[in-house]
């Protein structure tokens, strides 16, 4: 039998009345517990935003405004237009804070440890190995960080820059040479990849090993399932193949090091069996660290580079004066000589240009943090282990830190720019600790390209994917011609 609803409103309000008077009735007796739940919730108050349908929340959105690399305008904006600079949502199973802005930027990156820590999706932690310094916290953190950053940081540029001039030579003259065009992302990615084998590691490209790098790549933020030819599975395997590699690598350096008497250290890869030698990390530790910095400077520098170029093509009186930069460095030059850390140092307009197209086209979009305790912050709570998602175009895109957001400018850079506003590389703790070297390859590419080419886009128009990490779609064909000279 259906029963009618004028039937049911009654015994609706009586259920109502009843709970409310017993309810009072218990807290008349215990006063306490009725304040501290009325303080907590009154402390508790979430951002405002919407958390979508159950389990999925809004991942399908997110996910179609980052495929076609609109995530700022069809995910981030229209939810700060309607929510404000903070909001919550649910990604990917996740209850999720969006915060955007310096302050909270500031907040989020430089409090990493105390208030949140980094979180990253399973499928990429298995794929890089739990011992790389991403999936690390704390002490052991710092201690793999000593290690990297100190090799990528300024004091190992004055060896690096020498080494990358002959990466990027030997790359011109093996992959460009005699060509009429060219992919120029599958370039800088071919480049990058040698640049952290050849350049980081000593360790020779041999045929096939960028494809496997690359098939483990792609699983990193796919679905962590392993059913036959799933995209995570072929990334496991693939996984498998480059670490019985490089296990084998480290093992015969580690024989070579401990027969020699003196050990200078002039590699990442030697500081890393070094400290292996010492006790200091785990065979775990090196292999998976060796994994983690293929991963980290391999579609980011290409990227970037690949943008460089494409803004460069859009707007001719920028390469101009950037070619004149250049031309200048290349004048007081011998014909072999290498650039040095100086020669770089000079190039300053170019570094603004490139500045400039990682601002508009930032390489990472920005990276997930937990909660680790409750943070309050502009009025809101942010729950202990919810996930918080930092953006680069929270700021990058915002008219009042950056006038004219959506244009083109490189000299925005003549001038310092607000702490935790620009944030290509993140910031804190856990800034990227290849920065230096990104900026080095880029700016050594530039010079050698810029030089020995004249070169334009074939398809100016080609429009950009992402996966999670942006890309061109068509992989940025370019026509190339050695310069006259
Ligand atoms: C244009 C190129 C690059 C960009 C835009 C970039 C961007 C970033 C960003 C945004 C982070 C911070 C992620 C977070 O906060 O969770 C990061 C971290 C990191 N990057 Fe880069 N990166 C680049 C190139 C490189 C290169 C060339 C290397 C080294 C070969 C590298 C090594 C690392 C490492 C090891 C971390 C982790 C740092 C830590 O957890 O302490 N990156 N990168």
């Amino acid at each position: 039998m259906a029963l009618e609803p004028n039937f049911l409103i009654p015994w609706f309000f009586l259920c109502i009345a009843a709970t409310i008077s017993s309810t009072l009735f218990f807290f008349r007796k215990k006063p306490h517990l009725f304040a501290s739940k009325k303080l907590q919730n009154k402390k508790k108050k979430l951002p405002p935003g919407e958390m979508g349908i159950p389990w999925i929340g809004e991942t399908m959105e997110f996910y179609k405004a980052q495929k076609s690399n609109r995530l700022f305008e069809d995910f981030v904006n229209p939810r700060i237009i309607k929510h404000g600079n903070i909001f919550k949502t649910k990604i990917m199973g996740s209850p999720t804070i969006v915060v955007n802005g310096a302050e909270a930027n500031r907040l989020i990156l430089s409090n990493e440890f105390n208030l949140v820590k980094s979180s990253w999706p399973s499928s990429s932690v298995q794929l890089m190995g739990m011992n790389c310094i991403m999936a690390k916290q704390g002490e052991k953190h710092r201690v793999l960080r000593g290690i990297i950053a100190n090799n990528l940081g300024y004091n190992g540029l004055e060896s690096l820059v020498p080494k990358l001039c002959d990466a990027v030579r030997f790359h011109l003259e093996t992959e460009w040479r005699g060509k009429e065009e060219i992919s120029l992302y599958r370039s800088t990615k071919a480049l990058t990849f040698s640049v952290v084998f050849e350049c980081l590691y000593g360790i020779k490209v041999e045929l096939g090993m960028l494809e496997i790098c690359e098939r483990v790549l792609d699983g990193v933020f796919a679905l962590p399932v392993e059913f036959p030819c799933s995209r995570f599975a072929r990334a496991k395997k693939a996984r498998l193949e480059i670490e019985t590699l490089l296990v084998g690598k480290v093992r015969e350096k580690r024989k070579e090091m401990e027969e020699e008497v003196e050990r200078p250290n002039t590699t990442l890869f030697s500081t890393l069996v070094e400290a292996l030698i010492k006790g200091d990390i785990t065979e775990e530790e090196v292999v998976d660290n060796m994994v983690l910095l293929v991963f980290a400077a391999h579609d980011t520098t290409s990227y970037a580079m690949a943008m460089t170029f494409k803004m460069l093509a859009q707007h001719p009186t920028c390469r101009d004066t950037l070619l004149q930069e250049h031309v200048q460095i290349k004048a007081n030059k011998g014909e072999e000589e290498h650039l040095t850390v100086e020669d770089v140092k000079k190039m300053t307009y170019s570094w603004q240009v490139v500045r400039e197209a990682m601002r508009l086209s930032p390489p990472v979009f920005g990276s997930f943090r937990k909660a680790v305790v409750d943070i309050d912050y502009g009025g809101y709570t942010i729950p202990k282990g919810w996930k918080i998602l930092w953006t680069t175009y929270g700021t990058h895109y915002n008219p009042e830190i950056f006038q004219d957001p959506m244009s083109f400018d490189p000299s925005r850079f003549d001038k310092p720019i607000q702490a935790y506003t620009y944030l290509p590389f993140g910031g804190g703790p856990r800034l990227c600790a290849g920065h230096q070297l990104a900026k080095m390859s880029i700016l050594v590419f530039l010079h050698f390209v810029v030089t020995l080419y004249d070169w334009s886009l074939v398809y100016p128009d080609e429009t950009i994917s992402m996966d999670p990490l942006p890309f061109p779609s068509l992989g940025m064909p370019i026509r190339i011609s050695p310069k006259v000279s």
